[in-house]
């Protein structure tokens, strides 16, 4: 369910167990929900989702903590979309500096970032260069000062529609 869109969002869910019970998918799941979405679900349906999809990066991480740790308590695995910000903090010069560092880019720093918070991460790039480099993130590790400086750099930065307080 890609939006937890008022009154129908139940039952599009349990429309979704269906199929999950009827074996026609192996795994089901939502995008864009937060706490009080994930509360509702997890209260009044049977199957909690295998995934939530929502907007990551070291510059929102911290202001989505509380729906981060209710997936962590409810086994649902994170899955960051728009990882790179849609390119707009890629020249951010702490994280240029890191990146030179590690003889990588900036967006091989963001993606490792979320990789090494245990999150599946979903980058986009209509270049078939960039697809390659932004798979080329397994030769290298942040150290714990150079996760703990990406994790300060959070200003509540939302590149698309912010569902945090959606009804
Ligand atoms: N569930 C949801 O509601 C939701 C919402 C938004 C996005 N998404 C999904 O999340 C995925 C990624 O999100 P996104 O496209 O919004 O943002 P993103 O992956 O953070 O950024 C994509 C932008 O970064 C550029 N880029 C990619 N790799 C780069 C690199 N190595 N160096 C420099 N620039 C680079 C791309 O340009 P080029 O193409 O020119 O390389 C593009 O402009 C998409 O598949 C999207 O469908 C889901």
């Amino acid at each position: 369910m890609h939006w937890p869109v008022p009154g129908k969002r139940l039952d599009t869910w349990r429309a979704m167990e269906h199929l999950l019970e009827t074996g026609k998918v192996r795994a089901i799941g939502v995008s864009n929900y937060m706490v009080r979405h994930l509360d509702e679900l997890l209260a009044r349906t049977e199957s909690p989702p295998a995934v939530n999809q929502i907007e990551l990066s070291p510059y929102n991480w911290a202001s989505r903590r509380a729906v981060l740790d209710l997936c962590a308590a409810n086994h649902i695995a994170v899955e960051a979309y728009s990882p790179l910000t849609k390119g707009r903090q890629l020249a951010d010069p702490p994280l240029v500096a890191m990146a030179g560092r590690h003889g990588k880019t900036t967006a091989q720093v963001l993606i490792r970032w979320a990789l090494q918070k245990g999150f599946i991460v979903l980058p986009k790039s209509t270049r078939p260069q960039r697809i390659a480099a932004n798979a080329d993130v397994f030769d290298f590790d942040l150290t714990d000062k150079d996760m703990a400086a990406l994790d300060a750099l959070d200003q509540g930065l939302t590149t698309g529609w912010d569902p945090t307080n959606a009804p």
